[in-house]
């Protein structure tokens, strides 16, 4: 038995292999029982507010849908609308909120924003994503590998595409905490955070698992078991555009480059996509991919960060 009493959820560096062991088995209980039709009111009475600085389909609607299964109520909390977009500071609003609801989920842009948020807050504060990480995302991911793989430790995944991204960061931390062996690959340029990849080495040597940084895709695919992407420009970069579509050319997962992969491959994909971009479609809507198992594993792997955090 894990306990999370006290904890937020903020990236994956700050919990244990065992805790995200933990955090999978449940979200695969919670999973059974909502297929089953059976009710699981665990967090009957409470309510998450989501705070939301970008855009989002999967995430607002997962945790919306993942609150009511669980007997709460999720309140939608656009920063256009409230008065943190007006100025009002984050601490204020951490406090604030915190006198009414039993959990706060947020989505922005800079990552210190949400510590200095749960440094605030006196309820548990949930990353919705961020700059630099994407973390709730990769749980999902994990599930997903879990179903199609019936493992994770000893197998290997290859990222391929923009390396300094939340995903890449995320995917990075969660492959080593469960002994995953993880390789990106990206231009340079767009290579991971140092200070994550550090950590994500370090969490490698105590699982056994090795993280790699390549510029060469073939060397970051041969032999994956799990090939992943994502956009070539994130949520704020849209400037950037233009100068990001030269940059990943040779990049693209397409049939070709997944031929270097394992046989049995499955393709991972957060969503939204860019088909013609980072992915074609004979790829993302191939015989491979399982990006709509990990779209719907956001819901029960988040349903079990709530269960665990807001009970
Ligand atoms: N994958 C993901 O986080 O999707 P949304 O941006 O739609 O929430
Ligand atoms: N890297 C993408 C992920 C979207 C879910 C972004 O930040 O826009």
């Amino acid at each position: 038995k894990q306990t999370f009493k006290g904890m937020n959820f903020l990236q994956l560096a700050d919990y244990s292999t065992d805790q995200i062991l933990y955090l999978l088995n449940e979200a695969v209980e919670l999973k059974k029982l909502q297929k089953q039709g059976k009710p699981h009111s665990f967090l009957s009475g409470k309510v998450l507010g989501m705070i939301f600085e970008k855009s989002s389909t999967r995430t607002r609607v997962s945790f919306e849908v993942g609150m009511l299964q669980l007997g709460g109520h999720a309140i939608f909390l656009s920063s256009k609308d409230i008065q943190l977009g007006r100025g009002e500071s984050i601490s204020d609003t951490a406090k604030v909120l915190s006198r009414y609801i039993d959990g706060i989920m947020i989505r922005t842009f800079s990552h210190e924003s949400v510590e200095e948020l749960a440094s605030h807050a006196t309820v548990p504060v949930i990353n919705g994503l961020t700059d630099l990480q994407h973390p709730t995302q990769v749980l999902a991911d994990l599930l997903t590998i879990l179903e199609h793989k019936g493992k994770l430790a000893g197998l290997k995944l290859c990222y391929i595409g923009d390396g300094n991204n939340n995903m890449a960061h995320s995917l990075m931390e969660g492959a080593a905490k469960v002994g995953m062996d993880i390789s990106i690959a990206s231009p340079s340029g767009y290579m991971p955070n140092e200070e994550i990849t550090k950590r994500a080495a370090q969490a490698g040597m105590e699982t056994g698992s090795t993280v790699t940084i390549t510029t060469d895709p073939y060397e970051a695919i041969k032999n994956a078991d799990v090939v992943v992407t994502d956009v070539w420009t994130s949520m704020g970069q849209e400037e950037e555009t233009a100068i990001r579509l030269k940059a990943f050319q040779g990049f693209q997962v397409n049939e070709e480059l997944c031929s270097h992969a394992n046989k049995d491959f499955i393709f991972l994909h957060c969503l939204p996509a860019h088909r013609g971009e980072e992915v074609t479609s004979e790829i993302i809507d191939g015989p491979h991919s399982v990006v709509f198992d990990e779209a719907e594993n956001r819901l029960h792997a988040q349903k079990a960060i709530l269960k665990l955090l807001l009970s």
